[in-house]
């Protein structure tokens, strides 16, 4: 019984969602859930699939391959320039249990590790030029 209860409140109840503003360009996360409107720039902010994204899916689409025994994931099937003015800025990988991000700098390369037993719902991709790119698991 003790255990039930446990299982019940280690789990993520929510989604947590990103929202963008087509104003000034920042990029938010809500981590409390719901789907109330947030608000930037005096204007509603989008979310979900409303998030704008542009460029070359071949670079910018989460992919999840495999690679000398290990799950990886990479932003793009091909590799996305990775220099001061364009580059994958995060990686994020949303399971059961919240969201895991990979911060990554100009010269790096964009690419996370699955962790053993992680159930991933959704990866995100942000590249500073081409916007929000997510792959539905
Ligand atoms: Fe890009």
């Amino acid at each position: 019984m003790k255990l039930k209860e446990r299982i019940k409140i280690n789990q993520v109840s929510y989604t947590p969602r990103f929202y963008y503003c087509p104003e000034c360009g920042s990029l938010i996360l809500n981590t409390k859930g719901g789907r109330e409107k947030k608000y930037c720039c005096g204007k509603p902010m989008l979310t979900g699939r409303k998030i704008p994204h542009t460029g070359d899916p071949e670079v910018h689409q989460p992919v999840i391959f495999r690679l000398e025994g290990e799950i990886l994931v990479s932003a793009g099937e091909q590799k996305h320039e990775m220099t001061p003015d364009h580059y994958i800025r995060f990686i994020a990988l949303e399971s059961d249990r919240g969201i895991r991000f990979s911060w990554f700098a100009p010269g790096d390369d964009p690419v996370v590790k699955y962790l053993p037993g992680e159930q991933v719902i959704r990866i995100y991709a942000y590249c500073t030029v081409h916007g929000l790119w997510i792959t539905e698991i």
